[in-house]
């Protein structure tokens, strides 16, 4: 079978068949996937992991469809319990994908452990014995990780600090970083252990107290940089959004975002938010693939704040008739350890991207995000972003009203198109459809006529990310 992730018409399928087709494309018993019956962890195993365990919480688990990153096709595994992000970030996908998909920058997997140490007498006589000191510390802290040293990673530099030499309290104060290659781990444990590690040995160089011993969550040495490219003619296919007569241009569509995307360099309350929807696709994927989804959230906003006002972590500019977007953002994360060790559907989530270099994690993480965000400010700057996510919220309303099989579909598309997308309203649609459908069974025999009423095209292109298809009654299984 093809290893594309282009998979039109996937969002149709019922969930074994989607099993089946990410089985067969990443080469993964099928067997496994009943893991996620249970949400992918059970009450004994969640049991082992934290303390005072009830039971376990689940996630709606999909997979983002067209997914090209450095010229690799990707099936994304989305783990999130909000509407649309998943359709989105496919629809956005495809359009990238118009453009040859995502070109990422990977990291060298570089975390930083900070141990504080307190009382220094002579801070610059406590610096420069540190400094001495670096083949002694690099050569014990060889000692300390054994197993990562020999996979080429450990303790790479050293670098001592003075971050309070201006406050009064913190004299006396140095910050020393150590910078560790993580290699494919997100690094949290090799970099404490490390910290707390060589923490008396440096207090012992610096004539000063150990104080905290643990890494940074800003892992502004471990940035990923992803770039996309979205040709005139994707940013304007049909079905990618309803546009209005006069807003119908792609140049209008292109510019909008432009727009929107200075608004956000411009205005920290708004760059909150741009970045509220970039966070939507990183955590997904995040979750899915058992991440420290907080420590990326921790990393992503204080690199946003960095230069003194909060920024966009992505900006898009035009360049000709293309528009151009770059991310740029911390990105520690890992393909072992963690979760990982545990837990099924995280190990599951991760062999659907196909890949154990915590580099392509990243480098399709950050591109989750970005298409999450190119998807957001697209809807933004035509429809507004209440009508594509209304269309898919509808589902879960009409199924929390009760409806099952192929009812879910035609009671959302009827709520939609009423504007009330509400519980009570979905129970009066299902109660006349279910009228309909005895009266009709009472007259002609056999089952409900296929789904005869057209599905609602704008969630079924947006959840495919197919733009150039529309749904007609015959084409619905
Ligand atoms: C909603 O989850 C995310 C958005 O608010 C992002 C944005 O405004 O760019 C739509």
């Amino acid at each position: 079978m093809s290893s594309s992730s282009r998979l039109p018409g996937f969002y149709r399928l019922d969930i074994a068949e989607r099993r089946r087709i990410l089985a067969a494309l990443r080469s993964v018993d099928g067997g496994e996937f009943a893991a996620l019956d249970a949400g992918g962890i059970d009450v004994d195993t969640a049991d082992g992991m934290i303390e005072n365990v009830i039971g376990t919480y689940a996630l709606p688990l999909g997979v983002a469809v067209n997914f090209v990153v450095n010229g690799i096709d990707y099936v994304v595994p989305m783990a999130v319990e909000e509407a649309s992000v998943v359709a989105a970030a496919s629809n956005a996908a495809r359009m990238v994908r118009e453009g040859g998909g995502f070109h990422a920058e990977l990291p060298r997997p570089l975390m930083i452990g900070q141990v504080q140490l307190t009382d220094v007498a002579d801070s610059e006589a406590g610096k420069r014995a540190i400094g001495d000191a670096r083949d002694e510390l690099l050569a014990r802290a060889r000692e300390l990780t054994p197993r990562l040293s020999s996979r080429g990673g450990g303790l790479v530099d050293i670098e001592v600090r003075s971050p309070g030499s201006h406050h009064p309290s913190a004299a006396g104060m140095l910050v020393v970083h150590l910078v560790v290659d993580c290699c494919d781990a997100m690094g949290a444990n090799l970099v404490n252990s490390l910290a707390e590690g060589l923490a008396d040995r440096l207090a012992e160089l610096a004539g000063g107290a150990v104080g905290l011993r643990i890494l940074s969550n800003l892992a502004d040495r471990r940035l990923i940089t992803v770039t996309a490219r979205v040709p005139e003619r994707a940013l304007g296919l049909p079905g990618a959004g309803r546009l209005s007569d006069q807003d119908s241009g792609a140049a209008v569509v292109r510019r909008a975002i432009v727009d929107a995307s200075l608004f956000a360099e411009l205005d920290p309350y708004r760059a909150a938010t741009h970045n509220k929807g970039i966070m939507n696709g990183v955590d997904a994927v995040l979750l899915a693939t058992g991440n420290d989804w907080r420590s990326v959230e921790a990393g992503a906003h204080a690199y946003a704040a960095m230069g003194g006002q909060y920024r966009p972590l992505a900006t898009w500019h035009e360049d000709g008739d293309d528009l151009v977007g770059t991310l740029c953002m911390p990105m520690a994360v890992g393909t072992v350890g963690g979760a990982l060790h545990v837990h099924r559907g995280a190990r599951l989530g991760l062999a659907m991207l196909g890949t154990r270099s915590a580099g392509q994690l990243a480098a399709v993480v950050g591109a989750a995000g970005m298409a999450s965000n190119l998807a957001a400010l697209r809807a933004l700057a035509t429809d507004g972003i209440q009508r594509g996510h209304m269309s898919l919220h509808a589902r879960v309303v009409a199924r929390a009203a009760g409806a099952t099989g192929e009812l879910i579909d035609r009671v959302a598309s009827e709520i939609a198109a009423l504007g009330d997308v509400k519980t009570e309203r979905a129970r009066a649609v299902i109660d006349r459809l279910r009228a309909e459908q005895t009266a009709t069974s009472h007259t002609r025999p056999g089952p409900m006529p296929g789904r005869a009423i057209q599905q609602d095209s704008e969630a079924s292109a947006l959840a495919d990310g197919d733009q150039s298809q529309s749904l007609t009654p015959e084409e619905v299984p």
